[in-house]
């Protein structure tokens, strides 16, 4: 009881962080133009009054964070000549908006979007106190070891005597495993040398040196929301602000946001998931990457391409591309997801200065990657193709055994299509994650509320669920999901009227 009533209000105060970091966010002003496509056909066949349809249209754009919070909306006059509604339509139902608390009236900057804070955001971390062995944590988007990792182990052990001749400092990491990246790069179709790569342990720690490297307090940073949320805490640890541009499962980014948003914020720097973006599994098309890149390049920003989970394809149509192909971006990549997440190897793939402001930053906290675990991950990218191929059929089962999973426990939920990666962000239809999350505690697993993954509690429908788990994890943890949905939408009044308004 003591345990439970603690850990109840590390939650709520770990929520209360989250929330603190608005200060950090910089979100931009709404068009009419683009609130009407994110809108869509928000008054067909509803018998709901106007105003009213179209505020609760907008309160679920803001709680999906595909407006994200601090967002401006339009002026009310402008917005209802573009929408070709009365003016007071719309002050309607921005009034109801305030009243339910998802818009504040800012003097000077309108109205602002925002998200009232009212239930605890849980956090892996506010939950590590009360795990046990018995808790299934189902939040890891990793497999266990390909089988070809023990075996380059012990090919590496027999030969690594001459390796210990040497002084084991290497802070840009072993040549040998920085020709091996830079080959690979060469055969997905980028030419690279080995001084443009940069060993670290692991990608976190590339993304987190980036941000010390390439930030000054203050600046601006363009990140996807939902995002991958070590990221985003490594990004804001570094100083930056974040702006926040919307992505989501199904029609992927948000591509004027996204393309404006340099030009209009400033920023130096962007952090994007080209490929299986974590958490929705969208990837983008070589024609937006060419985009990004040349609009970044004309702004005078850097394009951060995090790469972790790029090869992980199932059944992907079309050819992607690296980032890199496209221009002059940064590309971290790691063997975490497709070797083994204990190897802890990682790497930034940059121009040489940048290589040499990373290693200036390195030196303050970590002087190199451990040379065994480099040789490991050397071997095994000298067999790509194979290590791929024997990844993609555990990738496959994974994903088809949730999906089947889902629809026979909860039918009414909405899994995504996915074609590679390791995460699936599924639509609850009700603003009820982190309450589910909680629940589910009680059956004894672990889950990853969507607001995790975006910021200042959006997400609230979502929940992000990995497809790496085996069969028997992935039963239980869909049935703890069944038992805490009985519970938690059962006595959620919320749930009728959301389900009126389905996004598209
Ligand atoms: C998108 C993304 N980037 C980086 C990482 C961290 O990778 P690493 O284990 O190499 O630090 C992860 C791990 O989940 C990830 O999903």
């Amino acid at each position: 009881m003591h345990a439970t009533r603690s850990t109840l209000s590390n939650l709520v105060w770990l929520g209360a962080c989250q929330r603190a970091t608005i200060g950090l966010i910089m979100s931009p002003q709404i068009s009419s133009r683009s609130l009407h496509s994110l809108l869509g056909p928000w008054n067909e066949g509803g018998n709901l009054p106007a105003y009213q349809a179209l505020a609760e249209r907008i309160r679920l754009l803001i709680l999906d964070g595909r407006i994200p919070s601090e967002s401006r909306l339009p002026a009310e006059r402008e917005l209802a000549v573009h929408l070709e509604l009365s003016r007071s339509t719309i002050t309607s139902a921005y009034a109801r908006l305030r009243e339910q608390g998802y818009l504040n009236s800012v003097q000077g900057s309108g109205s602002v979007a925002t998200i009232p804070a009212t239930r605890p955001i849980p956090t892996l971390a506010g939950l590590r106190d009360v795990l046990s062995p018995s808790i299934l944590t189902f939040t890891e988007a990793t497999l266990p070891a390909a089988p070809m990792v023990a075996d380059a182990f012990q090919q590496v052990a027999c030969s690594f005597a001459e390796h210990l001749e040497t002084r084991g400092y290497e802070p840009t990491g072993l040549l040998a495993l920085r020709e091996a990246i830079a080959d690979r790069y060469v055969e997905r179709g980028v030419a690279t040398h080995p001084d443009q790569i940069m060993v670290t342990s692991g990608a976190l720690q590339a993304i987190s040196l980036l941000g010390q490297a390439l930030l000054a307090r203050g600046d601006r940073v363009v990140v996807e929301t939902p995002t991958y949320p070590h990221a985003m805490d490594a990004l804001v640890a570094a100083g930056g602000r974040l702006v926040p541009v919307p992505v989501a499962s199904g029609s992927g980014w948000d591509e004027d946001n996204l393309l404006n948003a340099f030009g209009r914020t400033g920023a130096p720097l962007a952090y994007l998931m080209p490929d299986f973006q974590n958490p929705t599994a969208e990837s983008m098309s070589n024609e937006l990457r060419q985009r990004i890149v040349d609009v970044a390049a004309r702004h005078g920003a850097l394009v951060i391409s995090d790469e972790t989970t790029a090869e992980l394809d199932i059944d992907r149509p079309g050819s992607f591309a690296p980032m890199a192909a496209f221009g002059d971006v940064v590309s971290v990549g790691s063997a975490s997801k497709v070797m083994w997440g204990g190897l802890r190897v990682g790497w930034v793939r940059a121009s040489r200065s940048v290589i040499r402001r990373l290693v200036a930053v390195r030196a303050r906290s970590d002087l190199g990657t451990p040379p065994f675990e480099q040789l490991v991950v050397a071997q095994l990218l000298r067999a790509m193709p194979e290590l791929l191929e024997s990844r993609r059929e555990p990738l496959r089962q994974g994903r088809d055994f949730l999906r089947q999973c889902l629809e026979e426990a909860l039918p009414e939920w909405r899994s995504p299509e996915l074609h590679g990666g390791l995460t699936s962000w599924i639509n609850l239809g009700r603003p009820i994650s982190s309450e589910l999350v909680l629940a589910a505690r009680a059956s004894g697993v672990v889950f990853a509320a969507g607001p995790r993954f975006g910021i200042d509690g959006a997400f609230e429908r979502f929940l992000r669920l990995p497809t790496s788990y085996s069969p028997a994890e992935t039963v239980r943890a869909v049935s703890a999901l069944r038992t805490a949905w009985e519970r938690v939408a059962a006595r959620d009044p919320r749930a009728e009227r959301d389900l009126e308004v389905e996004l598209v």
